[in-house]
């Protein structure tokens, strides 16, 4: 009988710590959704007392989502505390999640306390959490540094005080596979009521060892790790979901675990992450990578013909890849669209947003014969874009010209709060003319941080999927547009990007304060 790994995901937390990688309440909301339909047992959803739009969305994951535990971070103070408290109050099961550092470098110079006044902190931040739940998380920050007999005494009295999980984490990512696994072995050994909490692996990927760090853990008695969807996180990232999960399903024979994610809504997480934050996914990258399962070398190829296993150790589908089969078309009516939509577990909350959707699948139907099931999850995720976001700049028209040895223009018609406004630019290629027409309309003094652009499925007339990052003052915005023409899809990601700025707020961060 194999113990269960805890799936904690922590993309809406330390993920969204990553520079450029901020979301909004609704399209955390969107991930949340997608996290709970992969069965993930943990979602951290944010850190409630950065921001008040970080407490909203703390609290709009906690209303919504009722199979997974939804977890609130909290540093060990009583402002923190109480935030976190109350954004997961809705929650069918919620978590807070407290931490203090406990490393020599961080007490002295970052915290200026005492290793005692560290211990008092945390017994005392643990009790106070156990005042709004009764599921309450521990981490000793910097775990990977401090020292030894210091974890074990602040770990125990932490228990003592009531935590029920115990994270260690790898804050800067320092650790090597034999000595976290071997930390993990001393914890449990020595600490006298470690029976009582179950220990998590955090693990950090500046050294690229984030899942074999994690992994480690988990062969000394880890029962709970907390990843994020395509590694996201500060620096180089956390473990990755799709990594940790699959190696640990992949190799049954190796593990004494296995984990409740219903791996074939990995990749759907995976494009969501990368669409909504536009950090896109390396193409050799494992599991989720666009050549994670392609097979180049003919010898490859002819032995997965003879033989699948000769090659493969993981089946494509099993994460989610289909065999890119049509499965609709110009012809198909209503019912099938409405059946392939239920059977891709994506359901509308009103009859409206069905006929709205399949108005659109029509429209892309009359323009791109073969609709995949990636084509119909992209128009799906862009209806709700245009659905869910303040709208108040929209895109009207756009014309674009561009002829070899000519300079490229652009020609677009914006509504703005209502009013029609047309500008008309020129740029080094139609996608930058476009963009300098929109800002002539809209002047909105932000900088163009990222502008990037993904087939969804192959062909020529796929959807092109385009995500923008703006600046401006210190806020960050991604938006997203999908079109089967990149230069319309670019338009729509720009306008989506700068109808977010009236929501960005500069948040506080968990992990860079001075004193606590
Ligand atoms: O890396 C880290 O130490 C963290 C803590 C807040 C758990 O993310
Ligand atoms: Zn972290």
């Amino acid at each position: 009988m194999k113990d269960h790994l805890i799936i904690f995901d922590t993309t809406l937390r330390d993920g969204e710590q990553s520079p450029g990688a901020s979301m909004t309440k609704e399209e955390k909301v969107r991930i949340a959704k997608q996290l709970e339909k992969m069965r993930v047992d943990v979602i951290e959803a944010g850190f409630p007392a950065a921001s008040e739009g970080d407490f909203d969305s703390v609290q709009a994951v906690a209303k919504v989502i009722k199979d997974s535990t939804v977890c609130g971070l909290a540093r060990a103070v009583e402002h923190d505390i109480v935030k976190a408290g109350l954004a997961i109050a809705p929650a069918n099961s919620g978590r807070i999640h407290t931490f203090i550092a406990t490393s020599p470098i961080h007490m002295e110079m970052k915290l200026r306390m005492t290793p005692d006044q560290v211990v008092e902190r945390a017994v005392w931040a643990v009790k106070r959490a156990r005042d709004f739940t009764d599921n309450v998380e521990f981490s000793p920050e910097d775990a990977g540094r401090s020292e030894l007999d210091f974890l074990c005494r602040v770990i125990e009295a932490a228990i003592d005080a009531g935590a029920t999980t115990i994270n260690i984490p790898d804050t800067v990512g320092y650790n090597v596979p034999e000595q976290f696994g071997y930390l993990f072995k001393q914890l449990l050994e020595r600490i006298p009521n470690a029976d009582k909490a179950v220990f998590s692996a955090h693990c950090h990927n500046d050294l690229g060892l984030a899942v074999a760090n994690s992994l480690a853990a988990v062969t000394h008695g880890a029962r709970q790790v907390e990843c994020t969807i395509n590694g996201l996180g500060e620096r180089a990232g956390n473990t990755a979901l799709e990594e940790l999960v699959m190696a640990v399903r992949t190799r049954q024979d190796y593990f004494a675990v296995d984990t409740r994610i219903h791996t074939p809504e990995i990749l759907t997480a995976s494009r969501l992450v990368s669409n909504i934050t536009g950090f896109s996914v390396q193409p050799n990258k494992a599991i989720v990578g666009a050549n994670a399962f392609a097979h180049e070398s003919g010898i490859h190829q002819d032995g997965v013909l003879k033989h699948r296993e000769t090659y493969e150790i993981m089946r494509a589908e099993d994460v989610g890849w289909s065999t890119n089969k049509m499965v609709l078309g110009k012809h198909s009516g209503r019912n099938a669209f409405k059946t392939r939509l239920q059977e891709l577990g994506i359901e509308f909350e009103t009859e409206q947003q069905l006929n709205d959707a399949f108005v659109r699948f029509k429209e892309l139907a009359d323009r791109k014969h073969e609709i995949y099931d990636e084509d119909l999850q992209a128009l799906v995720t862009d209806a709700n874009i245009e659905r869910v976001e303040n709208e108040s700049i929209r895109l009207v028209a756009l014309k674009v010209a561009a002829e070899m040895g000519e300079q490229p223009s652009a020609t677009v018609t914006l509504s703005l709060e209502g009013q029609e406004l047309t500008a008309s630019a020129v740029g080094s290629g139609v996608v930058d003319a476009t963009f300098k027409a929109i800002e002539q309309i809209v002047n909105s003094q932000t900088s163009l941080e990222l502008y990037s652009v993904s087939n969804v499925t192959n062909g020529t007339d796929s959807l092109g999927e385009t995500s923008v990052r703006l600046e401006k003052g210190g806020r960050i915005v991604n938006g997203q547009g999908s079109d089967t023409d990149i230069v319309t899809a670019s338009a729509k990601a720009y306008i989506n990007a700068l109808n977010k700025f009236s929501d960005a707020a500069i948040k506080a961060h968990p992990q860079r304060q001075e004193t606590v």
